[in-house]
């Protein structure tokens, strides 16, 4: 995936993290207060024929895949196993209520050629975003977040942006639907849980991209073991064993700042590693199943098959023994490697049975579940929608918190070769802010090696 644009085409701003944080908040009060019908109350005024208005920011693949997902939430079905798949044609009336009135109206990017693809994939269903509401650069989720024509945004940015958006957002008054993981490093978190109680109490949703938490037949069978279909869950596994994922090359004439930012989920302070960024989605799941976090983290790591520079600095495999509360241990391992053989899965062992954790509790008469499901990544949209319009707005921001800091204890205890107490990792003080944001310079990281990285 080449890209020729130069940083000519760039804004050239300089922004440090403090002054990010700091006028992203400041923005947002002045907007609060310029907008009041925005900025209080909106989820108890809503009903099903108020417009939902989105604003988009970070208009990527996941961006753009969001944008499609809240607008074609009405009809598309999938099929559980043996299907299997997202079988995103096939529709079955009355599966589900459809969210209406809801349309994209604001978009903004880091990169202009970004924004543009997506507006043109937009246009290609129908949907026209205005010049005016299009804005590019580092502060183009402030200028959408000031748009008293949005609502609701999608926050799908590389990780390390998105705990400055979830508190510009709430300080605006706008819903989120924010995609996981909620940050990359403890600050980050800790940000998060604070926007998440700002938001409850100004009766704004937020709900992160997770998936299964609302794949219907995770939700079935998660039910089922919270009411004891297995006993006591005495043990769980999870993997995200897989290939490589993309990769952008640096070009000529791309500084050190956009050749990271460009090609993120290589870079520590940008995705969290991949164990973050990825396999959080695993480690969210194991919270839900065992109803709590992790208290430690025992893990190990490295970098096999990363060839060179491309591949950032980041690892290539965890294994991590996690231990929560009860005594319970979780066996969490995540790769990618091409040539391997590939795991995505979940697991637990009680005292009366096991299940994978999906769709499926074996025993003398197996539980399976067989119900139609509605595509999770369009049933995330429909379930925020739903509640915001019910006044009961869902409010995901310490779950995604936590299981986000969970994959950041295995991350932090591989590179240190430490084990990691929960309470350790919350009030950690490692900020992963480069010095400066801005195009420039930006030092290329070490790979994290237990000789030469310490956990604080
Ligand atoms: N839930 C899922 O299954 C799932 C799947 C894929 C990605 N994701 C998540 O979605 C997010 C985006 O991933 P992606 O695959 O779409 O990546 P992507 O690179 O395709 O998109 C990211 C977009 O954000 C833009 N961007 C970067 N910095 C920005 C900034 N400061 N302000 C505005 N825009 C900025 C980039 O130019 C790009 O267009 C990540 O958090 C990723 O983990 C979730």
């Amino acid at each position: 995936m080449k890209n020729n644009k130069s940083n000519s085409e760039l804004p050239s701003s300089n922004v440090s993290r403090r002054q990010f944080l700091k006028e992203s908040s400041v923005a947002g009060v002045a907007v609060a207060s310029q907008f009041p019908f925005v900025s209080t109350g909106v989820a108890s005024g809503y009903g099903k024929s108020d417009q939902i208005r989105v604003g988009v920011i970070g208009c990527g693949g996941r961006g753009t895949g969001a944008a499609l997902n809240v607008i074609g939430a009405k009809t598309k079905v999938i099929y559980p196993p043996p299907h299997n798949g997202y079988h995103t044609e096939d529709a079955v009336p009355g599966a589900r209520p459809k969210a209406e009135n809801v349309s994209i109206v604001a978009l903004a990017d880091l990169f202009p050629e970004r924004l543009r693809e997506c507006r043109q994939q937009l246009k290609n269903v129908g949907v026209e975003i205005r010049d005016s509401l299009c804005f590019v650069g580092f502060d183009a989720y402030k200028k959408v977040m000031e748009l008293e024509e949005v609502d609701y945004v999608i926050l799908a940015t590389p990780p390390f942006f998105r705990p400055a958006e979830v508190r510009a957002a709430v300080e605006a008054g706008k819903h989120i639907f924010m995609e996981k993981p909620a940050a990359v490093d403890a600050p980050g978190v800790r940000s998060i849980m604070e926007s998440g109680e700002i938001a409850k109490k100004k009766g704004l949703g937020i709900l992160a991209g997770t998936v299964r938490r609302h794949s219907a037949d995770h939700i079935e069978t998660i039910k089922r073991l919270h009411d004891g279909a297995i006993g006591d869950i005495v043990e769980g596994r999870c993997y995200f064993n897989i290939g490589e994922i993309w990769v952008i090359p640096r070009e000529p004439g791309w500084g050190d700042m956009e050749s990271q930012l460009r090609n993120w989920p290589y870079f520590t302070w940008l995705c969290g590693d991949f164990i973050v960024e990825q396999h959080v989605h695993m480690l969210d799941a194991m919270n839900w199943v065992l109803k709590a976090h992790p208290v430690s983290a025992y893990a190990m790591g490295g970098r096999l098959q990363r060839p060179d520079e491309d591949y950032g600095h980041i690892y290539d495999h965890f294994a991590v023994e996690y231990e929560y509360g009860n005594g319970v241990r979780v066996f969490s391992q995540c790769r990618q490697i091409e040539g391997c053989t590939n795991r995505v899965a979940l697991a637990v062992l009680g005292s009366r049975g096991s299940s994978n954790c999906e769709d499926t509790i074996p025993g003398a008469s197996t539980w399976k579940y067989e119900g139609n499901m509605i595509d999770p990544y369009e049933q995330e949209h429909l379930d925020l929608i739903e509640s915001i319009r019910n006044g009961k707005p869902i409010n995901e921001a310490r779950a995604v918190a936590e299981g986000t800091l969970t994959a950041i204890m295995g991350r932090e205890s591989a590179y240190s070769g430490q084990l990691i107490e929960w309470d350790a990792a919350l009030n950690s003080k490692r900020d992963y802010t480069p010095a400066q944001l801005g195009f420039g310079a930006c030092p290329f990281p070490e790979v994290a090696r237990p000789n030469n990285y310490k956990f604080f």
